[in-house]
């Protein structure tokens, strides 16, 4: 008998990371950043990330997501064992099948909203598929602002360019730090019904990394990282019952 959930035994993970361990430094200065950290996310999931400042979450995602090493452990994208490759195929593992999307939006300014979304594509020569192209931006309500260069956008129509830069190449996984960091809570609002829309209707991986309760609760579930390690999940969160279980954090934090 299995007491794993349904979801585990039918969805195919998208990347995986198993007993991963990140430690920087030596002796007395060593931050154990993250502690044998096993936790899978499933395609078609929105999966967001919290804990304490310090707590490893941005660790967590950059490991995962390729863009850092790890002391110890394992992590996979889809099949593939990212400890196995080579610089040069992690570069182009990266490029082919992981979005991402920073707190700063990270455009080019010289370039139109629609040149920037191209852009990941362009330098890898790749002809964007112009149905799913035009699927992304109109999904993003982008459409009319396509000639725009970045500073002639608000900074929600901005992370909305940035959204759909990383939806258009449709990578495996999308990774966000904290993508609605720098927005004003209705622009962040509507960048989170972008990405939630992107998992329920398009079938994309989300994995965001957020202080904000409200934010999470557009996700599937959440994770609670501490010290370097998972100390909780939950899904089908709600801006309450995330509350909730931060305030717990802090009380801990305080009486220890
Ligand atoms: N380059 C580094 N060298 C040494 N220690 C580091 C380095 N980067 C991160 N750390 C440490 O690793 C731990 C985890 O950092 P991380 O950035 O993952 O935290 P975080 O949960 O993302 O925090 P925040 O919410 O503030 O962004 C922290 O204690 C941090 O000081
Ligand atoms: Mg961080």
């Amino acid at each position: 008998m299995t007491t794993a959930p349904i979801a585990d035994r039918t969805t195919a993970v998208a990347a995986r990371a198993t007993d991963l361990s990140k430690i920087y430094g030596q002796g007395e200065t060593q931050v154990v950043a993250l502690d044998r950290v096993s936790v899978g996310f499933r395609q078609a999931e929105f999966t967001a990330i919290m804990g304490p400042s310090g707590s490893g979450k941005s660790t967590l995602m950059h490991c995962v997501a390729g863009l850092d090493t790890f002391s110890s452990g394992s992590v996979r994208i889809g099949e593939t064992e990212l400890g196995s490759l080579k610089d040069k195929q992690l570069t182009r593992l990266r490029r082919d099948k992981i979005g991402f999307i920073f707190q700063a939006f990270n455009l080019l300014p010289t370039l139109s909203a629609l040149e920037n979304i191209t852009l990941p594509m362009d330098i890898a020569g790749r002809k964007p598929d112009q149905q799913w192209l035009d699927t992304v931006i109109r999904m993003v309500g982008l459409s009319d602002r396509l000639s725009h260069r970045p500073s002639q956008l608000s900074g929600g129509q901005q992370q909305r360019v940035a959204v759909a830069r990383a939806l258009a190449s449709r990578p495996d996984i999308i990774f966000g730090d904290e993508p609605t960091g720098n927005l004003d809570s209705r622009s962040g609002a509507e960048v989170l019904g972008f990405l939630r829309n992107s998992v329920r209707e398009l079938g994309q991986t989300v994995v965001m990394v957020t202080h904000d309760p409200v934010a999470a609760a557009y996700a599937d579930r959440v994770i609670f990282l501490a010290d370097g390690r998972i100390v909780d999940e939950v899904y089908g969160p709600t801006a309450d019952s995330v509350l909730d279980r931060m305030k717990r954090f802090d009380a801990k934090g305080r009486t220890s």
